[in-house]
């Protein structure tokens, strides 16, 4: 038997995760544990990179997004779920990248003027954030990893990750794997208020909500602003809450039905928002009922954490013993 091929993510715990968190990566995590050898990081030290003025949540987020996981189905069994600043490797590696990455390549990665602009209440002129892709890039090779499950929006980071192993692969020959991006299938989802999902705006259905929590928000959600009535047509084109049926109601039938009687200003929004709702809370009922059951043993869960690092850190210390040798710093 060949050894399975290695995928490794990365989550930053900077708070709790959402819809957008369980159809942008962890269902996607979950489809590829049984085929690929997995490693599923909290990146605490990327969590740094825009946190560092109060870090006093860091942890706490990462044993919580972790319990996030097991609700999401993903098995600490099969994968290996670590913490980033437990396995120091990661660091070891980021420095000699620094070493040969022209500092151009980062100030044009995309989110990299984007987060300035949009986190402009933080003084991001920092070396840690300017190097966020390039930890990035270390996180990824340091494991040999083959595949990387990511969004959209992480494609130049794994561009820019792919041309830094060219070029130290260049002065340093070693054997490093140049990773390769698995996007995520699903469209991206807009906040409840239709603007960009995020939790500075408020804007998400967590996984942690509780169905009363769910049933809350949905009623509240934007929909075509047109509709004043529900005998007014409606456009369901780019109507989150279309979007989100579409996302998260398997009954296509009814999906359908809902759409043609909206369109036709045959549908109350009450109507429509309910059946959401309700769908809502059927894909997230088993998530929370996970969730809670890993939330009684924090002590397993911070268990799990630390004998995955050792793991990793066992595969992270091979890799560096290599780049050491290349680089010719062996003593
Ligand atoms: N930048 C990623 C994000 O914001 C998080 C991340 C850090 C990551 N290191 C990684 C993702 C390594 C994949 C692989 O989502």
């Amino acid at each position: 038997m060949t050894a399975k091929r290695r995928v490794l993510s990365g989550m930053r715990p900077t708070g709790k995760l959402h819809l957008g968190h369980l159809v942008g990566a962890l269902q996607n995590w979950v489809a590829l544990q049984a085929q690929y050898d997995c490693f599923y990081c909290v990146v605490d030290w990327h969590a740094l990179t825009t946190n560092y003025a109060d870090t006093s949540e860091i942890v706490a987020n990462g044993y919580d997004n972790v319990a996030d996981w097991i609700g999401a189905g993903l098995d600490p069994g099969q994968s290996t779920f670590f913490i980033q600043s437990l396995v120091p490797e990661h660091a070891e590696l980021y420095l000699l990248f620094q070493m040969i990455t022209p500092i151009p390549w980062l100030e044009r990665v995309p989110s990299y003027k984007e987060q300035i602009e949009q986190l402009n209440e933080r003084d991001l002129s920092t070396i840690g954030f300017l190097g966020y892709p390039l930890l990035q890039a270390a996180d990824i090779v340091v494991y040999n990893a083959n595949f990387v499950p990511v969004g959209e929006d992480q494609v130049p980071h794994l561009e820019l990750t792919r041309e830094v192993v060219r070029r130290f692969s260049n002065f340093y020959p070693c054997g490093l794997v140049e990773p390769q991006a698995i996007l995520t299938p699903t469209p991206r989802l807009p906040g409840l208020d239709n603007r960009k999902m995020s939790k500075s705006y408020n804007n998400t259905i967590d996984l942690s909500d509780t169905a009363e929590d769910v049933v809350k928000k949905v009623r509240q959600m934007y929909t075509d602003p047109k509709r004043v009535r529900a005998d007014i047509p409606g456009t369901v084109e780019g109507n989150p809450v279309f979007i989100y049926h579409d996302a998260f109601n398997p009954n296509t039938a009814e999906v359908d039905d809902l759409k043609a009687r909206y369109r036709a200003g045959k549908v109350g929004d009450v109507e429509v928002k309910t059946k959401l709702a309700a769908a809502i809370n059927t894909l997230l009922d088993p998530i929370r009922a996970r969730r809670a059951d890993a939330l009684k043993r924090p002590d397993d869960i911070r268990d799990i954490l630390l004998a995955g690092s050792q793991r990793a850190r066992a595969v992270a210390q091979e890799t560096m013993e290599r780049v050491r040798a290349a680089v010719k710093l062996k003593y």
